[in-house]
């Protein structure tokens, strides 16, 4: 299983951004050991599926209702964001659950949505700053992850997740790789208790600060199986040599060392 790289450009992005980043996506994406899905905007997902071509790089959605259809102004169900080329959708970003207030039943229910249309949920988990102080950090990612994963999760295809803890989120601040390594170990056990074999085949990515002059030491750490990156995601240089430093051998797997 290669590495996987997930660009979240959140409420950012032009349609100039959308050539810039599809130039350089397919000039260099070929030469890359790991896997590419960009998530702009709803509103740029059909001009990127455009100009990536035949690219090998996927795009996906920011958020998708848990609704299929209706009366529902402003929001896109997830058939909408497959029909136009999306294969993915990240779901449950602390963003949203702040500025949403959406909950984890909520986000499990758009976790299915998604799975029914098609697409490849990538579900959000991480602590805030006061959890992680308190020594609650692996609680509230457990917590998280139990009640916001559906028990088909794991079935092919499965979904993923992003351990983003919400204090690293375009901080500049990462966790100790130390802190890292541990909370993905913990992730992949409860992965591995709930869903068994199927499990240990999920990957897990880290977010929250992901630069090039850090993706190499993230990306080689145990059960890192890539990353999900914003600021930097919106510099088409920057995200190139973050998917660069994936790790073709290493931090995907199980027992990988
Ligand atoms: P960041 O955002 O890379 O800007 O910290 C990550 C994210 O929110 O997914």
């Amino acid at each position: 299983m290669r590495q996987i790289i997930i660009g979240n450009w959140k409420m950012n992005g032009t349609k100039a951004l959308v050539e810039t980043m599809a130039r350089e996506v397919s000039s260099r994406a070929a030469s890359l050991a790991c896997d590419l899905v960009l998530c702009p905007p709803a509103t740029l997902i059909v001009p990127l599926v455009a100009a990536l071509g035949g690219a090998p790089a996927k795009v996906g959605g920011q958020d998708c209702d848990a609704r299929a259809s209706g009366a529902h102004t402003g929001d896109i169900a997830a058939t909408m964001l497959r029909e136009v080329g999306a294969s993915h959708v990240i779901l449950g970003h602390s963003e949203r659950r702040a500025d949403h207030g959406e909950s984890d039943a909520l986000i499990c229910a758009k976790v299915a949505a998604a799975r029914a249309a098609g697409l490849t949920p990538i579900v959000c988990v991480g602590e805030d700053e006061a959890a992680r102080q308190a020594g609650r950090a692996e609680a509230v990612v457990m917590g998280q992850l139990a009640a916001s994963l559906p028990a088909d999760f794991a079935d092919p295809p499965a979904g993923l997740v992003a351990y983003e803890p919400i204090w690293a989120i375009g901080s500049g601040r990462t966790p100790t790789t130390d802190d890292i390594a541990a909370m993905h170990g913990a992730i992949r056990a409860a992965l591995r208790d709930r869903f068994g074999a199927a499990g240990g085949a999920i990957a897990i990515l880290y977010g929250g600060s992901v630069k090039p002059g850090n993706a190499a030491a993230l990306l080689a750490l145990a059960e890192v199986g890539g990353a999900l990156v914003g600021g930097a995601s919106l510099v088409p240089g920057d995200f190139l040599a973050i998917a660069a430093a994936a790790a073709p051998a290493l931090g995907r797997a199980p027992g990988a060392s």
